[in-house]
């Protein structure tokens, strides 16, 4: 057992600001949800805490490029993933949101906290201000070149490129990222923390004291020290977030990153309103972060920073990050739609969520980046989840049901010299070393979050008990020596039982399987013993009848990879970069035609000669058009932008060999093109001077 009483356990709070997809899920909340199942499983006072982050700049944005309010936006991302959390079994005890009233009650408090100690540093500095938008521009309202590898799109707090922490005045050649306007300067007053003085504690807390922390993280961690700690900024000019808790701060809110890992121990107080302190503050607990490695500064070094200045609160004992997953080798992207989406997942794969969970443990970017392609996923359920740990459990079922009639076989001693005995009972022993080796390995594993190879110690047993059977060949057996196939048999229901234990914290579904068809009373003792003693226990009592066989994992079909290939070939790679996604919102691009495509549409000039609105709808309108050759009526989907009066006269560009469609009881002989901007505003594309009607366009 730890040499802690309890285990506080965060998962970043992801952005309400979109789905769910597998990049989130590999980077903090898997690898979270199996530490955390483990440290259940061994009996041990967890809670494991997660919610939206509703703050920010990544909000306020969201929300404006989707028309509606801040409000609006974040209910329905919220919801959106905590329910895709649920569905793929994320098993959090809480999944909260920093909009909650205990949470801004808690981010104000803590704020004070500081405040009270005078350790904040208030202060007027001139910052860049949008004039067109009436807003200051901090974070990600505001794009440049990064001074530090020359990225054209580095946002003001980071470069996404290199990593590099940044401030909007370091930016080369700054936009607004709302207007794209080059921004001004303009004082504005506010608080900041004082991370410099606590720069020595850090290198004795972190640099000295945790030298056992993945070296990824503590690399990080120490080239910040290195670089020299700055105060820095924690309030915002915005009117979505915490207001500052003081009386002259109208305007004020505080930064995001200040607000969201107070909201760990918000959620913690919703959760246990009555002892969530024992979870903060009691240093017998063990506090452990989990996070993508984009977080990592913020949770090792300023979070740390200000829980010490509040005083008080433990520390993190571990955070041990994750660095990034690739989607077929390209970085996975929300504006291109180049992700893998948990909820789609869950949809076109039902019932399958061990599947991706063992696909996404077994290329877990523990060290460095990971790539996840389809085509490993499908060899991977199909030659490790099916070929060997489903067809493992099937065989030693079916067979048995075949010689024992669904019953546990007796467990036997084997005396006898004869060399089939004696080989039985070596490779037995085999068995067992390397059984027990594996599961000391997989705990050790666990441990130490290094779940990619646990899950492979975990698999090993598996991969062990194929061995033994085809090694001992019961089958063969069944003529000449029941007492044998009997042995084998109950050593191989053993396997099935302790590799159900095992794979708890990675595959709840096989698991829950495994427990199904072995039906044995043992399995709740066995499971403590398991997980305290770290060796193989008995799971099966003799004579009981098992359950019912049943296929744990199919294969994958290729139709269904073939599928999200395709899903994803339609995206195109070569779309706008993100940042300028948020100046443009501009749409990716539809995949490439061949010229014969294109050459096939005749696009002509036409004239509007006369136009009505259709009466029963609000958007079509009726147009005569003369097309050069004669007349033809064109319903067109532009009556909120164009009166039926200010299209007549007009020159109007049409699709001339669209076959004809009947809508409203009316044909329409062609399209009429229009640009649609990012607000759905349509207007008419015609030649800049009026040419014949009738004139082509190519
Ligand atoms: O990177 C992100 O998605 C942040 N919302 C993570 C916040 S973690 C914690 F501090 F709340
Ligand atoms: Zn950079």
């Amino acid at each position: 057992m730890s040499q802690f009483k309890r285990h506080t356990i965060t998962a970043a709070l992801p952005y309400a600001n979109g789905p769910l997809h597998i990049g989130h899920i590999a980077g903090a909340y898997l690898p979270a949800d199996t530490y955390v199942r483990f440290l259940r499983l061994r009996g041990e006072d967890v809670v494991f805490i997660c919610g939206s982050d509703e703050h920010g700049v990544a909000i306020t944005l969201g929300a404006k490029k989707e028309g509606v309010s801040p409000r609006v936006f974040v209910d329905k991302y919220h919801h959106m993933m905590k329910k895709a959390f649920e569905d793929f079994g994320i098993g959090f005890d809480i999944y909260s949101r920093t909009s909650n009233p205990v949470h801004y009650e808690t981010a104000q408090e803590f704020f004070k906290k500081i405040y009270d100690q005078n350790l904040f540093i208030e202060e007027t500095s001139d910052q860049y201000y949008d004039e067109q938008e009436g807003i200051f521009l901090a974070d990600r309202y505001i794009i440049g070149t990064c001074p530090n590898c020359g990225n054209p799109n580095a946002y003001g707090d980071q470069c996404e490129k290199c990593g590099t922490s940044l401030s909007p005045r370091q930016l080369i050649n700054p936009r607004s990222t709302v207007s794209g306007n080059t921004p001004v300067l303009r004082p504005t007053r506010h608080w900041y923390f004082p991370l410099d003085k606590f720069e020595n504690w850090l290198r004795e807390w972190l640099i000295e004291g945790h030298k056992d922390w993945k070296t990824n993280v503590y690399g990080q961690c120490k080239s910040w020290l290195d670089q020299g700690l700055q105060p820095r900024s924690i309030t915002r000019d915005l009117d979505w977030g915490i207001p500052v808790p003081l009386p002259d701060a109208e305007g004020k809110v505080l930064y995001v990153w200040f607000d969201a890992p107070i909201g760990y121990i918000s959620a913690t107080k919703e959760l246990k309103p009555n002892d969530w302190e024992k979870y903060w503050k009691d240093p017998e607990t063990r506090l452990i972060h989990f996070i993508g490695k984009d977080n990592i500064v913020f949770h090792c070094i300023i979070f740390p920073s200000m829980l010490k200045a509040a005083g008080d609160f433990i520390l993190p004992d571990n955070v041990p990050a994750n660095e990034f997953l690739n989607l077929e080798g390209d970085k996975l992207s929300t504006s291109r739609n180049h992700a893998v989406w948990l909820h789609e997942y869950l949809h076109d794969f039902p019932g399958r969520r061990d599947e991706l969970r063992y696909v996404l443990t077994s290329i877990s970017p523990e060290a460095k980046d990971a790539d996840f392609t389809w085509k490993d996923y499908q060899q991977k359920v199909d030659s490790e989840m099916v070929s060997i740990l489903g067809n493992f459990v099937n065989r030693v079922m079916v067979l048995t049901g075949k010689y024992f009639d669904g019953k546990v076989p007796a467990e036997q001693e084997l005396p006898g010299t004869d060399d089939r005995r004696k080989k039985i009972l070596t490779l037995y022993q085999q068995a067992h070393n390397d059984l027990n080796q594996a599961v000391k390995e997989m705990t050790a594993c666990l441990k130490n979050f290094r779940f990619r190879e646990a899950q492979f110690q975990m698999m090993n047993l598996a991969r062990i008990g194929n061995k033994f059977l085809a090694d001992t060949e019961p089958w063969k057996l069944a003529k000449e020596d029941m007492e044998a196939v009997a042995a084998i048999l109950n050593y191989s229901l053993t396997i099935v039982g302790n590799i159900g234990l095992a794979c708890e914290p990675f595959l709840p579904d096989g698991a829950a399987s495994i427990r199904r068809q072995l039906n044995s009373d043992l399995f709740e003792v066995a499971r403590k013993q398991f997980w305290q003693k770290e060796e193989l226990v008995h799971v099966v009592a003799q004579g009981a009848a098992l359950g019912t066989p049943e296929l744990m994992y199919k294969k994958v079909e290729d139709a269904d990879i073939e599928k999200q290939m395709e899903r994803l070939r339609k995206t195109p790679l070569t779309a706008v970069p993100e940042a300028a996604h948020a100046v443009a919102a501009t749409k990716a691009l539809k995949p490439e035609i061949a010229f014969d495509d294109f050459s096939k549409l005749d696009i002509r000039i036409g004239e509007v000669v006369a136009a009505e609105k259709m009466e029963k709808s609000d958007k079509l309108l009726k147009l005569t058009v003369d097309d050069g050759l004669g007349r033809r009526t064109i319903l067109s989907g532009i009556a909120k932008h164009y009166s039926a009066d200010e299209m007549v006269g007009r020159q109007v560009t049409f699709i001339a060999n669209l076959a004809p469609r009947k809508m409203m009881g009316i044909e329409s002989q062609g399209m009429i093109l229009m640009a649609e901007d990012n607000d759905g505003k349509l207007r008419l594309i015609r030649p800049t001077e009026d040419v014949a009607p009738g004139s082509t366009v190519s």
